[in-house]
């Protein structure tokens, strides 16, 4: 597994080490607390759709070293390096745009640490009710990481609520999906339109156009960055 070093610590974030016109990258974990709702396989084909125009480094926080597996299986040379705009960190951090962190399922000090490394953090939720109750009881680890004044990441923001594994056809996807963009509406969270179930996922190469909505936030806010830093 790769070493799990931060670039710099998030409170120098942009000031000391790093021109004045260079942005720091957009650090963004996926994070859920349960297992099997499409963390790794968001963290992974939203890497590649954005990595078209982006830097984008990956970073595997999960013990099981699932997404490591992927990319050290489909990189060409055997390394963590699938294109020279997509990879995963091995050792030292890259310059890159974007960082994508996929977490494990957890909800203690795991979840923390990759949450306390982020700006903002997208939740897949698939729309099942115990995914759901995990959905609230992420907000609740966001909210304590966010608010805790000793070590605490008070710059962490919640990108999104991605719903994930969703079938059309079933009436009662249907109706969890209304459940989360409820929880969205009463807290003010964007929820990105649902990515459907399809067969063969992290190979298809249409995924990505189902992560569009999701990388096209993620630029805008790259821009952000890029427009602060060069005005800062
Ligand atoms: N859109 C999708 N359609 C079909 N299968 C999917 C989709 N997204 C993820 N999967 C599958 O669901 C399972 C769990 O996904 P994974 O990304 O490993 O979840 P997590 O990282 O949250 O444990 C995997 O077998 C994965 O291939
Ligand atoms: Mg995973």
């Amino acid at each position: 597994m790769p070493t799990l070093t931060l670039a710099e610590p998030l409170s120098t974030r942009g000031r000391i080490g790093r021109a004045a016109h260079v942005p720091a990258p957009v650090t963004i974990t996926v994070a859920h607390n349960k297992g099997g709702v499409a963390k790794t396989t968001s963290t992974f084909v939203l890497g590649k759709h954005l990595s078209r125009s982006l830097r984008v480094e990956m970073v595997d926080l999960d013990r099981t070293s699932y997404l490591t597996e992927v990319v050290a299986q489909l990189a060409p040379r055997g390394d963590f390096i699938l294109t020279p705009r997509l990879w995963l960190r091995a050792d030292e951090p890259r310059p890159a745009d974007v960082i994508l962190i996929d977490s494990e399922p957890a909800r203690e000090q795991y979840a923390r640490e990759a949450l306390l490394r982020a700006d903002y953090v997208l939740i897949p939720v698939p729309p099942e009710p115990l995914c759901i109750k995990g959905l609230e009881l992420m907000l609740e680890v966001v909210e304590a990481v966010r608010t805790d004044p000793q070590g605490g990441n008070p710059f962490l923001q919640v990108l999104g609520v991605l719903p994930t594994l969703y079938d059309q056809r079933w009436p009662n996807h249907r109706a969890w999906i209304e459940e989360i963009k409820a929880i969205g509406a009463e807290r003010r969270m964007r929820v990105f339109p649902p990515i459907p179930r399809r067969q063969s996922y992290t190979t298809l190469s249409m995924a990505g156009q189902d992560y569009a909505p999701v990388a096209d936030a993620v630029r805008a806010l790259v821009r952000d960055a890029r427009a602060r830093a060069h005005h800062g």
